[in-house]
């Protein structure tokens, strides 16, 4: 039986990963400071006897004995991780050295949630792997595509100098149910704002595009990318390549929640990437993988979801 870390594993994408390992046999370390993620999220974990839910924060070393760690803490919203920016960089550069160290002591696999973020505002369309990015150093969103850039220089540098045994996926925006309600981001603010009946706000004129992977899918690549020899660390796109305008995201929430929310214009926060959208050619030729749900199958669970939590059900 593998003894598996999930850092971050009480949070939206990190549930769904302990949930899959311990289905699949693992044994599951969660480890996570709760400032995003919620003790609910894995409350049915929890009586596993192979689950364990450990309240750490990883700008502090941690010392267990694992097989593979999944690194996942790190806040991912916007409104999250600027409201305490330094500890953001903090948790990604500080979380790194500390997992990366905890990895070459038990000789462990590690595996980091990069993001589509280190690509910043992008000149090429998709974006590939080879892509080094366009990313402001000083703006507000740099504490957290600085930080997971940083990241993943000290990942491929712990691989070459120390041999550790890493794997780099960069995720793309990915949804469903478990998001957290409030953060800002456009999936879980169209479905809330929908459900409620209130505006619906588009920053910018909403024809700024974005691609959205159901968590399901991304789930199944980051085990698929664990699996994949030593030889290959990535880095390597996760998402689904299917492009959506704001404003075409929004009318299908209206059209699934049957909501009778009006669309309300608002500025552009800045650093808004225009156009995001994942080149996954290596994806599917790496880990055999590629998404299989699509928005409207996704959106509908998600917002199942959201109509639990909200009580409007
Ligand atoms: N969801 C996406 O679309 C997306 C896209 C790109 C990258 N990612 C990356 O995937 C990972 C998970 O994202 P998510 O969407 O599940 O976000 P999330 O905020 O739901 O999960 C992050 C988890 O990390 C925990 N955490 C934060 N700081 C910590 C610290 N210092 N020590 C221990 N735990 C800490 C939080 O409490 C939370 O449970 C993040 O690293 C994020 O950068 C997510």
């Amino acid at each position: 039986m593998s003894r598996t870390l999930v850092t971050g594993g009480a949070g939206f994408l990190g549930s769904h990963l302990c949930d899959r390992l311990i289905a699949a046999g693992h044994e599951v370390l969660c480890v996570d400071n709760f400032f995003t993620g919620t003790k609910r999220n894995v409350a049915h974990l929890c009586p596993n006897p192979y689950f364990e839910l450990q309240r750490h924060d990883v700008t502090f070393p941690l010392y267990v004995e694992v097989d593979q760690i999944y690194n996942l803490a790190c806040p991912a919203s916007p409104i999250h991780y600027q409201l305490d920016p330094v500890q953001t960089t903090k948790t990604s550069v500080h979380g790194a050295i500390n997992m990366l160290g905890l990895a070459k002591r038990v000789k462990a696999r590690i595996l980091q949630a990069s993001t589509s973020e280190v690509y910043g505002d992008p000149e090429i369309h998709p974006q590939v792997e080879a892509y080094w990015g366009r990313v402001n150093p000083i703006g507000i969103r740099s504490c957290y595509d600085e930080g997971k850039r940083c990241a993943e220089t000290l990942f491929f540098d712990y691989r070459r100098q120390h041999g550790v045994d890493i794997k780099v996926v960069r995720i793309f925006n990915t949804y469903g149910p478990r998001m957290h309600p409030n953060d800002g981001r456009v999936v879980s603010n169209f479905i809330v704002q929908a459900i409620r009946g209130d505006d619906i706000s588009i920053f910018g004129d909403g024809q700024q595009t974005r691609s959205f992977c159901y968590v399901d899918d991304l789930v199944e690549a980051m085990i698929r990318m664990m699996g994949t020899a030593s030889d290959f660390p990535g880095p390597v796109n996760i998402g689904n390549p299917g492009e959506f305008t704001m404003l075409e995201l929004a009318e299908m929430v209206i059209k699934l929640t049957t909501s009778r929310s009006k669309l309300v214009y608002r500025s552009l926060p800045s650093d808004d990437p225009k156009q995001r959208q994942p080149d996954i050619g290596l994806a599917r030729q790496a880990l055999g993988w590629e998404p299989k749900v699509s928005l409207e199958d996704g959106l509908k669970e998600t917002i199942g979801y959201f109509r639990r939590v909200l009580g409007a059900i």
